[in-house]
């Protein structure tokens, strides 16, 4: 299923388990803008998700230069004491409307489509790295027949 809102659509990492827990987290934002005033039960349904998934990247940081894995790690700590604040709105009776949903969806999929981008290219490299050539052994090979032949 495409997930998109206010022009922006939700894009594969690379990362199966990633994608999936976007896709899980999409369903549940998209299910909160239909039917009225957001419930309490939902949006704590949507951290419980959220912390999840976020402990998921954050296993995955180690490859991530520290400034860069300090930044995403803030971004989903910010992201969750939004989401920690709209619960508290609904849980003392207060509405939280469906654009505030939308803003939620619409920084999710920013936040996917570039930090967690970066996050999985960068593991994908860490564990698939070039080959890394002796200069000594390179001029060795040229100097021996049977390689500088073949
Ligand atoms: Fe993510
Ligand atoms: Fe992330």
């Amino acid at each position: 299923m495409t997930h998109a809102v206010s022009g922006y659509t939700l894009q594969a990492t690379g990362s199966d388990a990633i994608d999936a827990e976007h896709g899980a987290i999409m369903d549940i934002l998209e299910s909160l803008t239909r039917g009225g005033p957001v419930d309490t039960a939902g949006l704590v349904a949507l951290r419980t998700e959220l912390a999840h998934h976020f402990d998921t990247e954050s296993a995955e940081m180690a490859v991530l230069p520290p400034d860069r894995r300090e930044q995403h790690e803030h971004a989903h700590r910010s992201f969750l004491a939004t989401v920690d604040s709209l619960a508290e709105t609904a849980r003392n009776g207060g509405t939280v409307s469906g654009d505030e949903v939308n803003r939620l969806m619409l920084w999710f999929i920013v936040h996917s489509n570039t930090a967690d981008t970066e996050l999985v290219e960068t593991a994908r490299r860490a564990a698939e790295p070039p080959p890394m050539i002796d200069m000594a052994d390179w001029l060795a090979s040229l100097d021996d027949p049977d390689l500088r032949d073949a």
